[in-house]
């Protein structure tokens, strides 16, 4: 069975057809995020104008790379939330149409639950792809760490899961881009953080760590600000510097120690969450999805940490793309009904 998905929840324009949920038929992302990359952060009415221009030419270049026709294509599967509105029209309004012109079923995906999914993509036929052997089985738990969410869920099958933690407050990945804007570092500050981070020292900043009731939840906002007040203090200021002023007077080797103190102590914060609910729940498979889990130190403090090897998505299906909605509409058939073609709709705060 072949499945175009569609994304468009943030920043990029994503087309995708993938074979029976696992085998990668075409991968197409049109990012705008040198357009956000002035403003430190994505720019929604940006973002919504540049799904409009790239969204034809992504499908067809899906379809073409996939060499597949309409008549091959069993189904449309959109993201339906979360993200901003204006983002999640244009794709919608584009599966819709499509599913009404074209004659397909359509089915509304959730985001965060799809990028979970990426982990199901075993069998990648493009160039330059991994091979990664090992398809999660269940019970599965996972860690979904992006710009927008931070949890760990506990799945016993496919629509079958419990939410252990959350974030309180900012999620992981936000952490790193409003860290990265406090260092005068690139958007997104994932990668940019990251690549400061190497020439940092860990042990050199102490952050503070929250201390919360459940312990899977997580807490990054306090950690973030205790950046800017390390920052601060560095340079030779009180708190009342305002952090615009930052990136100018500290100097490349403090960037790179906080760079790097910041990163080690918010993947620490991560592994033992994910530490503490493997031990407790002794899952068949551990899996890592979303954004952050491109993260190079997340993925050696994991290694160092679990009893289990986890399991990554491929680098290219880390950020957003439209494979991820794709598998995730096959291995949900069972669960989910299909959309309406009429009326589906958007759902911003679309929670899993
Ligand atoms: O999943 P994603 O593409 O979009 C959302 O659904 O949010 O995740 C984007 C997030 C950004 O916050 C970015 O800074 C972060 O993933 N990210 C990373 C790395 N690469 C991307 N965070 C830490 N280390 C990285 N190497
Ligand atoms: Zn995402």
């Amino acid at each position: 069975m072949k499945i175009l998905g569609i994304e468009t929840s943030c920043d990029e324009t994503a087309a995708a057809v993938v074979q029976d949920g696992r085998l990668l038929l075409s991968n197409v992302i049109a990012s705008s995020v040198d357009l956000h990359a002035a403003y430190g952060g994505v720019v929604p009415e940006i973002a919504a104008r540049s799904h409009i221009e790239s969204i034809i030419p992504v499908l067809k270049e899906a379809l073409s790379t996939a060499k597949t026709s309409w008549d091959d294509i069993d189904a449309i599967a959109v993201t339906k939330g979360p993200g901003l509105i204006g983002s999640l029209l244009v794709g919608v309004m584009t599966a819709r149409t499509l599913a009404i012109t074209k004659n397909k079923p359509l089915y509304g995906v959730n985001h965060v639950e799809a990028h979970v999914y990426s982990n199901f993509i075993t069998d990648t036929k493009l160039p330059n792809y991994q091979l990664n052997q090992t398809a999660p089985t269940f019970p599965c738990l996972a860690l979904i760490v992006s710009g927008g969410h931070t949890q760990l869920v506990l799945f016993k099958g496919h629509g079958d899961y419990k939410i252990l933690g959350q974030t309180r407050d900012d999620a992981v990945g936000e952490a790193f881009d409003k860290v990265a804007k406090i260092l005068g570092l690139p958007y997104p500050g994932g990668p940019s953080v990251a690549h400061a981070a190497l020439k940092g020292d860990p042990t050199s900043v102490k952050l503070p760590t929250a201390k919360l009731d459940n312990p899977y939840d997580f807490s990054f906002s306090g950690l973030k600000t205790a950046v800017l007040r390390a920052s601060q203090t560095l340079v030779g200021a009180d708190y009342t510097l305002p952090s615009s002023q930052l990136p100018e007077l500290l100097n490349e080797g403090q960037k790179a120690n906080l760079a790097a103190s910041f990163q080690s102590t918010a993947v620490r914060t991560l592994v033992e969450g994910l530490s503490r609910a493997t031990d407790k729940y002794a899952p068949k498979s551990v899996v890592i999805a979303g954004g952050v889990a491109a993260s190079p130190a997340l993925r050696a403090q994991l290694k160092a940490a679990l009893p289990l090897e986890p399991i990554y998505p491929d680098m290219k299906l880390c950020t957003d793309n439209a494979a991820m909605i794709a598998a995730a509409a096959y291995y949900r058939q069972t669960v989910d009904k299909q959309a309406d073609p009429r009326n589906l709709g958007v759902f911003p705060s679309l929670s899993m």
